[in-house]
């Protein structure tokens, strides 16, 4: 009986370690890679007629000095909610940043590439005493009490803000319609969360691999950690600084900390696969080139380069599984998100 009894226990121990091989990854542990639910502030909840409400702010030129310029002229759907042009364009010509993916952005705890902004509400630039792309001069450039009296004049408008904030369109109540809409751009449906909800199916053998390597020998998931791809941090990866600016130093700007010189925030990678351009300055227009910049070590002689970035030594196929793996992040329902009807 006792012989019996190790037998199967031998068998046992057998089967779980085909298993444990099976599945690749040492340790593999799935579901700490699946997105929670968006935090949602207090003060400003979701419902269905906020969110519409705020879908057609950001899609509305109206938002802008001379109607020109809506925030989805700079988040464009078919490219990853991000930029169209290395740098973002605005009333001030060319910026010095790329504009990154709004897509769940709903997660981060703070926001721009160097995190100055502390919500999604503060980020718009609506809110008083703070700027950000509506009042900015040099992207949209609008005065936002002219901005709601414009709304305010526009029956469709003024009649959705007294329904969802029971009073006419304010700089306050703009910010949170908008974030609002923001917080419903989430990867839910990428093949990426599929698989970590349980589809074996819906990503390929070789973005399988990719993920190995995102987690071992390629070390992203060291900053682009589970389970919402970022560490919500800022580091220094020795990106080459492209555009009009010689010189940006990031995360240095808020805190005046000298560690934080050309540290950026960590991208939480999600549709980025479908951008036309990478990392704060859009250095980079291919994950090829990404992927090489990681391959190589960064950049070495970059002054306060994160000792995370070291060389890789990634074999053609390992590159090609990572850039599977990346590809598997993006949910085209967002991309394919279409512009509202304006009122
Ligand atoms: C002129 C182009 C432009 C317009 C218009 C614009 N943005 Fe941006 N957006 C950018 C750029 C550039 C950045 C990064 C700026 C920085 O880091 O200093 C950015 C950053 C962001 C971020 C931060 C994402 C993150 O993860 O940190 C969010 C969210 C965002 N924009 C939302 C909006 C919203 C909402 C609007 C409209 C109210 C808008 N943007 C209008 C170019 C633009
Ligand atoms: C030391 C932390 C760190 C490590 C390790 C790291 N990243 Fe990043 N990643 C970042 C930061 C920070 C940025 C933005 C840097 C910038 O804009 O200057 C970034 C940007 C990116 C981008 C561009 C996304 C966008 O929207 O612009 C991709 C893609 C990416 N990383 C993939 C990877 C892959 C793949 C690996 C592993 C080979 C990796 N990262 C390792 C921190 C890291």
């Amino acid at each position: 009986m006792k012989k019996y009894l190790l037998i199967s226990l031998s068998c046992f121990l057998l089967a779980a370690a085909v298993v444990f091989a099976a599945n690749g990854y040492a340790g593999d542990n799935l579901s700490e890679w699946k997105l929670p639910s968006v935090p949602v502030s207090k003060d400003n909840p979701q419902s269905a007629a906020k969110i519409a409400l705020g879908h057609q702010l950001a899609f509305d030129v109206r938002l802008s000095k001379n109607d020109s310029i809506s925030c989805a002229n700079c988040h464009v759907p078919m490219v990853g909610g991000a930029g169209p042009t290395p740098r973002a364009f605005g009333h001030g010509g060319e910026l010095g940043r790329w504009a990154p993916s709004w897509f769940n952005s709903a997660y981060a705890t703070s926001f721009f590439w160097d995190g100055r902004a502390a919500s999604l509400e503060e980020q718009t630039g609506a809110l008083p005493g703070h700027m950000g792309p509506i009042t900015a001069p040099g992207e949209m450039g609008a005065d936002i009490n002219e901005v709601a009296k414009k709304l305010n004049g526009i029956p469709g408008y003024k009649m959705q803000f007294n329904k969802v904030f029971s009073t006419d369109a304010t700089p306050e109540n703009i910010a949170m319609a908008i974030a609002a809409y923001e917080r419903t751009l989430v990867a839910h449906e990428s093949p990426f969360q599929l698989y970590v909800n349980g589809d074996k199916k819906a990503i390929s053998s070789s973005a399988k691999r990719g993920f190995d390597l995102f987690r071992a020998k390629a070390g992203c998931a060291a900053c682009h950690t589970p389970p919402l791809m970022t560490d919500n941090g800022f580091h220094n990866i020795g990106v080459p600084q492209t555009g009009p600016l010689a010189e940006d130093n990031g995360r240095f700007e808020v805190t005046k900390n000298p560690d934080d010189k050309g540290r950026f925030k960590t991208p939480t990678l999600y549709n980025s696969a479908s951008a036309a351009f990478f990392m704060h300055d859009g250095a980079f227009s291919t994950l090829e080139a990404v992927i090489d910049h990681y391959d190589v070590g960064g950049n070495p002689k970059a002054a306060n380069q994160d000792q995370l970035i070291f060389p890789l030594k990634l074999t053609k196929a390992e590159k090609a599984d990572l850039i599977e793996f990346l590809n598997s992040l993006t949910d085209r329902k967002l991309n394919e998100n279409k512009p509202p009807k304006l009122p």
